[in-house]
Parts: C-alpha cells; sequence; structure tokens
C-alpha cells in the first residue's frame, strides 16, 4: 500500500464501532454479512482471534427465529444510509434488513477454527455458534429450494451480493419501481458512475416494500415475489459452506459430540449437498463455459459471462472437463483487464469496468476463486489471480473494489473486507 497510508489492520480499527466492523465509514455504517465474515478472517490474520470470533457473534445477534442471517444488521444509528431500519420496517431488536446475503460464514468459521492458535478459544466459541449457523444454512434450503431442486433462489439482487450484475437486468425487468419518493445516500458519498442506476434502485426499493407487505411470509414470497432468481454466485457459496459445517462437525469437533447433538440436521444438509450437486449441471453451459444464474419465474437461463459462474470452483461442483474449461477462460479474461478477475467478463457489452458489480474486480470473490482454482488443480490460474489481487493494493491501497483495466480504487475506501484480505490472503 501507500507509504503514509494507514495499515491493514488500522483500517480495521478505524472501522471497528465495537465487536463490529462496519465496511467502510459513511457509505455502510452498519454490520453486513459477509464482510463481516471476510474482516473476521483480517482480525484473526492481525493477531486478534478474540475480535476474529466476536465479528461472527455479533452478526449472530441479527439472526431470525426462522434461521435466516440477514444481510444488515442495524447494530446503532446512522443518517448516511439508505434504506435505513425504518424503510425495511423489521420489528426486531437488533433491527436487520430482511434479506439474506451468500453465506460465505460457515467457510470462514471453519477456518478460524482450524487456523486458530488459541484451541481453547476456537472450541469455545464453534460450540457456541456452530448450531445457530447450521439452523441458518437449513434455512436456506427450506425456505429458498421448497420443491428440492437443488438451487436456492434469492429475492433480491443485494441477497446475491452483486447488486448490479447484468445476471439481474432481465430478471430485475420484471419488478415494477417504487411508487414513492426517496433519497439516496450513497450517490452523495461516492462517484454515481461508480453505483447502480435510478433504475435500478427503484425496483430494490419495491421490494424490500414487497417483503414488508407480505409479512415476509415464507410461502407468500416464493410464490409471488416478482423477482426470484436461482444465482449461481448464493448456490456455490452456500454449497461450500455447507460442506464446510459437516466437515467441522463430522471431523474436526467430532470430540465437541457436535455429530450427536446435530445428527438429523446433518443428514438434512447432506441431502441438500447432494441435491446441489445433481442440480446445479442444469445451469452449465458448455457454449460459454460456464455456469449460468436463471430467471426462475420466467424460466431462462441468463446468458452472462459473470464471476459468479465461476464460483462453483469454491464449491466443488465442476466435473474434470467443465474445471478444465473454466480455467481456460480465466486465463483469458485475465489477459483481457489485468487487476483481478473483472465481475463481469471484459468482453461482454455490458462491460463497465468501474461500475460496482458490471466489471470491477473484489478482492474477496477473487480469494473465493483461487481457492476453488487450487482446488481444482488450476495451480497457475490461482497463482495469477493471487498476484492480480496484490497488484489492486499495490496500484491503488483498500477500496471497496477495483476497476479491472486500470487498477485505480472504486467505491468506499479504507475498507475492511480488502485490508481484511490483504492481512489473511495477501500477506
Ligand atoms: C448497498 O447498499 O449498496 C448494498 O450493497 C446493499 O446491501
Amino acid at each position: 500500500a501507500m507509504p503514509d497510508a494507514p495499515s491493514a489492520h488500522d483500517i480495521l480499527k478505524l472501522n471497528d464501532l465495537g465487536g463490529y466492523t462496519v465496511p467502510t465509514r459513511g457509505l455502510y455504517p452498519f454490520q453486513w454479512n459477509w464482510d463481516a465474515a471476510i474482516t473476521a478472517l483480517g482480525w484473526m490474520a492481525a493477531g486478534d482471534e478474540a475480535r476474529a470470533w466476536r465479528e461472527v457473534e455479533r452478526l449472530l445477534e441479527g439472526q431470525w427465529d426462522n434461521g435466516m442471517v440477514p444481510h444488515i444488521v442495524f447494530h446503532g444509528d446512522a443518517e448516511t444510509y439508505f434504506p435505513g431500519p425504518e424503510v425495511w420496517g423489521v420489528q426486531r431488536s437488533p433491527s436487520t434488513s430482511a434479506i439474506s446475503q451468500p453465506p460465505v460464514l460457515a467457510s470462514v468459521m471453519k477456518i478460524l477454527f482450524e487456523e486458530g492458535r488459541d484451541r481453547t478459544l476456537a472450541e469455545q466459541k464453534l460450540a457456541a455458534t456452530l448450531p445457530a449457523v447450521i439452523d441458518y444454512h437449513l434455512w436456506f434450503y427450506r425456505e429458498r429450494d421448497p420443491e428440492g431442486t437443488g438451487r436456492v433462489c434469492s429475492y433480491h439482487p443485494w441477497e446475491s451480493g452483486m447488486d448490479n450484475s447484468p445476471q439481474w437486468d432481465g430478471p430485475l425487468a420484471g419488478v415494477p419501481a417504487v411508487d414513492a419518493e426517496y433519497v439516496r445516500r450513497d450517490t452523495g458519498l461516492v462517484d454515481p458512475s461508480e453505483r447502480p442506476h435510478k433504475y435500478e434502485y427503484d425496483r430494490y426499493i419495491y421490494l424490500v416494500k414487497f417483503f414488508q407487505q407480505n409479512d415476509h411470509d415464507a410461502k407468500v414470497l416464493y410464490r409471488d415475489c416478482p423477482y426470484r432468481v436461482e444465482d449461481i454466485s448464493l448456490i456455490s457459496i452456500l454449497h461450500r459452506g455447507t460442506r464446510d459445517l459437516v466437515t467441522l462437525c463430522e471431523e474436526d469437533a467430532a470430540s465437541l459430540d457436535l455429530v450427536n447433538a446435530h445428527g438429523e440436521a446433518l443428514f438434512s444438509l447432506k441431502q441438500s449437498l447432494a441435491r446441489t450437486e445433481e442440480g446445479v449441471q442444469a445451469l452449465w453451459s458448455e457454449e460459454l463455459g460456464c455456469f449460468l444464474s436463471r430467471d426462475a419465474r420466467a424460466n431462462v437461463l441468463l446468458e452472462h459471462v459473470t464471476t459468479a459462474g465461476i464460483l462453483p470452483l469454491f464449491a466443488g461442483l465442476p466435473n474434470d472437463a467443465q474445471a478444465k474449461q473454466m480455467g481456460g477462460l480465466v486465463a483469458d479474461w485475465l489477459a483481457q483487464a489485468p487487476y483481478g478477475v473483472a465481475s463481469t467478463h471484459p468482453e461482454s457489452t455490458r462491460f463497465e469496468p468501474k461500475r460496482y458489480w458490471r466489471g470491477p474486480s473484489w478482492l474477496h470473490i477473487n480469494w473465493m476463486l483461487a481457492i476453488g482454482c487450487e482446488d481444482h488443480g488450476l495451480t497457475q490460474e490461482a497463482a495469477q489471480i493471487k498476484q492480480a489481487s496484490k497488484d489492486c493494493i499495490a496500484a491503488a491501497g483498500y477500496w471497496e473494489y477495483f476497476n479491472s483495466v486500470t487498477g485505480e480504487g472504486c467505491g468506499g475506501r479504507d475498507f475492511s473486507w480488502t485490508a481484511a484480505m490483504d492481512l489473511y490472503w495477501l500477506n
């Protein structure tokens, strides 16, 4: 990073609001689900294992009775974010949003447990948090794949974490615009050319209101939500997380009697794994050489080459031939936009190198892709992705995401997950 710039550890401390870490001050002033998980890795790598587990515990304070871990936990008040708790209208304490986010949490907990030096702490914290995370995964399969297709769906582009990915353009067109005035905060804090358009926000907010009007009723939402997408990134991250949960229970933590205590849940999770291993093949595109998301309402595959479509590598879902094809795709992708794996393929007509999920590169995604490549014997591609990620930080420092063509830092500055990835993965 820059000579006089704050260190990665300084950034985590700057963003620490007391057991939870905001992604960045101003733009995201609460605790976000997948940010918290990634950030916990940074706390561990900085030598503070207790603080890493605290991040997990504080996120779980937001868990709903049905098992969902929400995408935002509103621990405090802040005027700088829209839509805040009053717009979501969730009557809980702490207040939360009403959707989830890719559950990378379980995979992170496996790392905290296995790599933690303080064994007493690791065993105690795992035992205290694992039951909640098992419930979280059961919730995903039960409510988001009630027909047992092996492909969970999302109800909002925010749930995918990849808000304005070209993948969602088609399904979002089926969502009405909200019929109310609102004031965005994000575009006052960062350059609007790095954020989604009003067109998208009108529909994002419509969906938020829709969930509330339907009392978050699982059956009603599955039937009536105007946006229902089998999201390949969500499917993949959930699958990897479930595998990691099963491993934690069966191998690493056998001494904690978790298998006995959660036998039935584990059986159900293993069935879900088997369903996804089969069901995901319906999302493979031989022509594009990657997996795709699917609009579950319109019943069409969303034919866009994005990082979501290669995340199945992280989950161990592709067969050998598919993995090989994706490896070739990654190499070609990096050759065209060298600063990390661009969230949308540079050859796409919808590629925009600095607009949020339409082209920039994101370090936590790069990390998952590098692990996925490594797992499938794509060692060279894994090393290339890691080097490209180092190049982003060297070029610009700890930004939210990076222009994949120039390496310029974009979005929020002094960003927790980028600092965490540097501490844990790149150092
Ligand atoms: C935002 O507000 O931009 C977030 O991505 C929503 O989670």
